[in-house]
């Protein structure tokens, strides 16, 4: 038995733990913790070569600082060599690196010095789809058949007719003409990404080709970019906008193909972790994906519960966030998996989505308590973490008044809003708040040039071939981690001693969860328990008072984003400050 205390890092300070006479109680316990992950979003973490692109030398330098935040593993976003079309989702070799992050060395170095600090370097495969300029969609091109099986090449219906009206997730059709083959194929993103053909043993055989690849470097976890689209149905089946994802989403053979390809992938006898991107996966079967027993993934990423601010499902159509809602899909998703001891990730942030602070929390008035509300949050909820770089000092959306969109996504959605009528002012502030460009500006590290992103003056960065040079937020000179770190109210140590808290402890990791006041749109609270241990979570939602009806008179202070003598005493109609996030504990012993 020991005590949280003395696991937890050694800064201690008003807001955790500190006048707990009571500290949980943590066990030795037995049971397998599932990796927590730090995401790393390669091209704006830290450029150590002053070319305005981050790079693995970069992340080398900070290996320490993540480790210090608690987690075990660092997910690195592609660095593949590219066509520059999807942030390096358009993968053109996949067992090559971008020189622009660096060489091989490079990379070899950076695994050596994380493992040497109990960390794993986790890759990110992009298997459902490939760079058109992949050897062997050229070679499909250029007219050789074999190739051309490895994709969905097909006749359209008519003249200047795709054979359906599959739409790509980024805007228009999903097939993409050839006028030398007189054929389409299929892109369900950008159309420099051609989706590969499953179905096809040689494409299985070069996917696991590449996985041995990156074994033989020691690499063995592994991110799977949307992996439940990679079994199609019938691609030309006639399809309307209420049933195309059936085509693609969790397939016919979806099952199968997981399952044979962990087969595969560990012949060798060494172990793999898998983590999925599931994109609008059913519940049914998002929940079979992680099911230890079936050998499919190891966890899932899951995000459902990030669409209840989209008017009509539409996402850049922008709504207040229904917090009845997600925390309904929260608890729906999060109760099924449990029930087969099976991982998700839920997370808020990452290189897809806006800010979390900015999106669901106040980030000017609260912008500590917001963060760290939301960081509890996440954390303290039966799944496994997974934090995006700067989701950890809080850093906020991005003012694109001042600065140009670059991602194709956002690009391609302001044209169609356009094209819907809008004007463009309106257009760019409408895709402004849920644009991936908001969380892909560069790590803010301290207030000195560049937010200490790299050594370089903006005006003579380059974009390469293949990569954009990342742009970085003006607010870096009072947003940063130096200042973070030095403040009393710091959103990376408390977010750092939560994630050592679920790390360690049974209850967070495992304990049942029940939530609490599930109808109401200004609380989200739930309830963890295990064996004799309890904790209740509560996050105001708000940024006002917010008094309960609740006798929380038993329970001790585990964690809270208010200092003690801002406090209440949490008797039996307790009041939440705004954006306050309160951990209790009990122990019923
Ligand atoms: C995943 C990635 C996203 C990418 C898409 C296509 O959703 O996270 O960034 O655009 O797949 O590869
Ligand atoms: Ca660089």
């Amino acid at each position: 038995m020991r005590e949280v205390s003395n696991n937890l890092s050694d800064n201690t300070d008003n807001h955790f733990l500190n006048n707990n006479p009571n500290n949980i109680v943590l066990k030795d316990s037995k049971l397998p913790k599932p990796p927590s992950v730090y995401q790393v979003y390669v091209r704006s973490f830290k450029d150590s070569n002053g070319d305005g692109i981050g790079d693995f030398e970069g992340v080398t330098q900070k290996l320490d600082y993540i480790k210090s935040l608690g987690v075990t593993d660092i997910w690195l976003t592609p660095f593949y060599k590219s066509s520059g079309a999807d942030g390096g989702y358009d993968i053109v070799d996949y067992k090559s690196i971008d020189p622009t992050y660096g060489d091989k060395e490079a990379f070899e170095k950076l695994v050596r010095e994380a493992k040497s600090r109990g960390l794993n370097i986790m890759i990110d495969l992009v298997f459902n789809h490939v760079s058109i300029q992949n050897e062997l969609f050229q070679r499909a091109l250029n007219g050789d058949k074999e190739a051309q099986d490895c994709f969905f090449f097909r006749k359209g219906k008519g003249i200047n007719t795709p054979p359906n009206a599959l739409r790509s997730k980024f805007g228009g059709s999903a097939w993409q003409y050839v006028k030398e083959l007189d054929m389409y194929y299929l892109h369900l993103f950008a159309k420099e990404q051609a989706d590969l053909n499953w179905d096809n043993p040689k494409v299985q055989d070069m996917l696991q080709d590449v996985v041995n690849y990156w074994k033989s470097l020691g690499i063995t976890h592994f991110r799977l970019d949307v992996i439940n689209f990679i079994s199609k149905g019938d691609v030309t089946v006639e399809v309307n906008s209420e049933n195309e994802r059936s085509v693609y989403t969790d397939g016919p053979n979806i099952h199968k193909y997981l399952k044979e390809f962990r087969k595969r992938c560990t012949q060798d006898g060494v172990p793999i972790y898998l983590i999925g991107e599931l994109a609008s996966p059913s519940l049914e079967n998002a929940v079979k994906y992680v099911d230890p027993k079936n050998e499919e993934l190891d966890g899932a990423f899951v995000f459902h519960h990030l669409k209840t601010d989209y008017k009509d499902g539409k996402k850049f159509h922008v709504k207040e966030n229904n917090i009845i809602c997600q925390k309904g899909i929260i608890n729906k998703f999060l109760s099924a998996v449990s029930k087969v001891a099976g991982n998700f990730y839920l997370v808020f942030d990452n290189h897809d989505q806006p800010r979390s602070v900015s999106r669901f929390g106040d980030d000017k008035k609260y912008r500590y308590e917001s963060a760290t509300a939301i960081n509890a949050k996440q954390i303290l909820m039966r799944n496994a973490v997974s934090i995006y770089q700067g989701q950890e000092i809080g850093m906020t959306n991005v003012d694109f008044s001042k600065v140009p969109f670059d991602d194709v996504e956002s690009k391609n959605a302001i044209k169609a809003l356009i094209s819907e009528g809008y004007s463009e002012d309106e257009a760019r502030e409408m895709v402004s708040f849920h644009s991936r460009d908001n969380s892909r500006t560069t790590f803010q590290w301290d207030n000195s040039s560049n937010g200490g992103f790299g050594d370089y003056d903006p005006k003579d960065v380059k974009d390469t071939q293949s990569v954009i040079a990342p742009k970085t937020n003006p607010n870096y000179l009072t947003i940063n981690l130096k200042a973070d770190q030095a403040s009393e109210k710091s959103i990376s140590r408390d977010t750092s001693k939560l994630i050592h808290l679920k790390n360690h402890s049974d209850l967070f990791s495992y304990g049942e969860q029940e939530i609490l006041y599930s109808d109401s749109n200004k609380l989200t609270a739930f309830k963890r328990s295990y064996g004799s241990e309890e904790a209740i979570v509560l996050v105001n939602e708000t940024s006002e008072d917010l008094t309960l009806k609740l006798d929380l008179s038993e329970y001790k202070v585990l964690y809270t984003n208010y200092k003690e003598s801002e406090q209440m005493t949490y008797g039996k109609k307790p009041t939440l400050k705004p954006r306050q996030v309160l951990v209790l504990y009990k122990n019923n012993e």
